[in-house]
This record gives structure tokens, sequence and C-alpha cells, in this order.
């Protein structure tokens, strides 16, 4: 196969396909996977990745794709950042661990003082460090309830928070994530995403079913992530927060997926000049070491020494990757991604004009770009047939095909996906 050069050494054309997918290594180790790993995860197609430079990754037979789907909107600065990896060596080879919740960490302060500095709130705040997204969304709903003595929380249909309780309570992606589960936490009210939900808090939940003065938190994506990257009318976040401020309720953004500079701002609620109280992030926010944040207004952090913690949240080698992917987002990464965005996006939407039968709709803000298609089969097909041409993407929602890559991807990378997508999706179309 092609195409761009690629930063490693051996400067070998990228994607470079080898073998058939997935090559004979590849199934030898799904075979051992499907043995001894849970059944539970998702797994997107057969792709056994081992290496990974940049926005390429190598799978177990050589072959080395192009990713587009940066494991999840997670390698925000590519694999393996040189820059990253220093931090990360250094802080290993000088302390490993030391229990953030018992000792006061240098590296866990300076973390906290930057998202303070970044934050989309105008006033001081504070940051509770954990491992994960989800972490970072328990930590505001036990937060929202703690300083509002309030029980009952919003969120929106179509939303993606997290797998534990309190966060797989929230989520309104698909019935699936629910099943079997029950009892769920209590106090959790869905409506639709977008204007119609907060017509239907106002004219239906608040007035018939529970006053919103028993509301500690709306949580809300921004853009959506997981529901399909959907993109909510002008007005909707704004509203929003007129009615938070109406009803003394604590407006939760989570920032998981969109936040960390992937839609050319540090976070997506500052394209709408909305300010949360609380603001989460993980993911991007140490290119692939695990680690979120809560960040919430100083005086909502009342909450007294052992209300909450965590042994592993704020580990050091964690923090040193986030202080290096912070210092490289803000310097060049951030303005790339929506530059790169706005290449993408021009590249894509003639697609719905010529693929009308299959393509439904492009949308989408710097790097976080989705596709839609008329059907899920066809978002699936175009993923499979892009995974079998080199490019890497996932598909979100029901119908949609996500590009999130790294906020590096360079020009000429950006033109190959785009190709390579193009040929994916009239492949798909021409089958009928
Ligand atoms: C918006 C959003 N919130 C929360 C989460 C949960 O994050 P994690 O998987 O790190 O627990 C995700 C994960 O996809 C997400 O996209």
């Amino acid at each position: 196969m092609t195409e761009v050069a690629n930063r490693t050494a051996s400067a070998r054309p990228l994607p470079h396909i080898v073998t058939e997918l997935p090559g004979p290594k590849a199934r030898e180790h799904i075979a051992i996977d499907r043995e001894y790993v849970t059944p539970s995860l998702p797994r997107a197609y057969q792709i056994v990745p081992v290496r990974g430079d940049g926005v390429m990754v190598e799978d177990i037979d050589g072959n080395r794709f192009l990713d587009f789907a940066a494991g999840i909107a997670v390698n925000s600065t590519g694999h393996s950042h040189p820059d990253v990896v220093a931090a990360i060596a250094e802080q290993a080879a000088t302390l490993l661990h030391c229990a953030s919740s018992d000792y006061y960490l240098p590296v866990y302060a300076e973390v906290a003082r930057q998202l303070d500095r970044i934050a989309p709130i105008s006033g001081p705040t504070r940051a509770f460090l954990c491992n994960s997204g989800a972490e970072a969304v328990e930590a505001a709903m036990k937060l929202a309830r703690y300083v509002t003595g309030r029980q009952n929380l919003v969120a929106f249909l179509g939303a993606f928070h997290g797998r534990t309780y309190g966060a797989m309570t929230l989520t309104g992606s698909k019935a699936r994530y629910h099943a079997h589960y029950s009892p769920l936490v209590p106090g959790v009210y869905h409506v639709p995403y977008g204007n119609a939900g907060i017509d239907e808090l106002e004219q239906r939940v608040f007035r018939r079913l529970m006053p919103a003065e028993e509301f500690a938190a709306i949580f809300v994506e921004p853009i959506q992530g997981e529901g399909g990257y959907v993109v909510p009318e002008p007005d909707f976040l704004p509203r929003l927060r007129r009615l938070c401020d109406q009803h003394g309720i604590l407006l939760v953004d989570d920032e998981i997926q969109s936040g960390m500079g992937r839609t050319g701002q540090w976070w997506a609620i500052q394209h709408w000049g909305v300010e949360p109280d609380v603001v989460l992030t993980a993911k991007g926010i140490a290119s692939g070491l695990p680690l979120g944040a809560m960040v919430a207004r100083s005086e909502l952090m009342s909450w007294p020494a052992g209300a909450h913690g965590s042994t592993f949240g704020g580990n050091p080698v964690s923090c040193a990757a986030a202080l290096a992917t912070m210092r490289l987002i803000e310097n060049e990464f951030m303005a790339n991604a929506a530059e790169r965005g706005n290449q993408l996006l021009a590249g894509l939407r003639p697609l719905v004009r010529r693929h009308d039968r299959i393509v439904r709709d492009v949308r989408g803000i710097g790097l976080m770009i989705g596709i839609e298609f008329y059907s899920a089969a066809s978002a699936n097909a175009v993923q499979e047939e892009c995974f079998q041409r080199g490019l890497l993407v996932l598909t979100a929602g029901e119908d949609v095909v996500r590009m999130s890559p790294a906020l590096n991807l360079t020009e000429d990378e950006a033109v190959v996906g785009l190709r390579i997508f193009e040929q994916a999706v009239a492949a798909i179309d021409a089958r009928g």
C-alpha cells in the first residue's frame, strides 16, 4: 500500500498492510484471548496492536495502520510521544507511587494547579484526581449530593458517562448497558439531549414528577461522544446554564471525551461561552496513562477530609504524563486540532452528496467528527472496510462512525485518512 512517510526511523509508508486481516499471529492471539479474557469487552474489529508511534499502530503481524481512533480519543499526543515517554520514565525512576490520598504529592498539586489555570470556570477551582472517566463522574455525583444536600440528578438520553454504578445509571445511550444490573442508583432522570430535553424538564419533570429544587446536578456532554458525536443546538448549553442558575442546580460538564483540546479549545463547552460548576476530564489528559479529574469551583469543594479519596488516583507517573501532555496540547496541538478538524470536515462533507444512499450526515468540531449513516449495518461495514484498508475508526451511537485522531495529526496524514475513508464508503455503497 501507499502513503505518507511516517515519523519513525524506518519511515515506511503508512498504512502498510502485509498480511490478510487478521493475520496468522493475530488469529493465534485472538484464540488465546477468547479463552482467558472476559467476553464482556465489545471489541470493534480483529486487530492485535503491539506498537504505536505517532498516528501509526502496528499489529502483531507487522501490519501498520493509520490510527484515527486513538484508543477511543485517549492518545491525544499520538502514540508514545517522546516528551510524554521521557516524563513517564523520569517520574517512574524517581517515585512510582506514594498514595496521594495520604501524602502531599507535588506533581498531584501541579496537575490541579494547571487544571485550575485552564478550567472553563472563571473563579478559583480545586481538583480531585482519579484513575478513569467513570471515577471522575462518580466523584461529581458524590460532591453534588454532598454539597447541595439534594438527591436527584438529570442526565440525557444518548449520554455515556461510564460503567461503574453511578456513571452507568447516568448513561442513557444503550439499554444493554443497564441490562441485568438493577437496581440502579436511585434519583436519576433522563431527558432527550438538546432543547427538547430542557422543555421536558420544565414542562414535565419539574412540574409533574419532582420539583426542580430537589435536583443536585445536571450532567451533560457538550458534544455527545459515545452517543454518536452529536453537536447540540446553539442555544442548548446557554439555556441549560440558565435553568441551573434558576433552581440552584449544579451544571456538571463531562468533557472526558470532548475536552483536552480535542475540539480546538481546551473544553468543548467554551465554544458556547458557558461556564459549568464542575468539569470532568480523563481520556486525553495523560496521553494513555490512567488519570481522571473532577475540577469544581473552590467553594463547592466543601467536603471534609475522608469524604472522598483513592489509593491510585493521581499517581505520580500519570500526573507527570499529564503535565507533559498539557504542555504539548497548549503549545501546538490544540491549534492543529482546529485546523485538521476543518480539513477533515471539508473533505468529508461531500460524502453526503456523493454517497447519499448511505451517508446521512457529517458533523463535529475540531477532531471530534462523526459520519452518520442511514443504518447501523452501513456504519459497521464502513468501519470494517476501513480496517481492511489500514485505517482505524470506531463506530459510535447506532449508526455513526467517529474520527478522533491524535491532536498532532499532520495535513498529509489527514489527506490519506480521507482518501481511505472515501474508498471504504464507496465500496460499501457499491455493494448496495
Ligand atoms: C463522555 C464520557 N464520560 C465518561 C466516560 C467513561 O470513561 P472511562 O471509560 O475512562 O471510565 C467516557 C468513556 O468513553 C466518555 O466518553
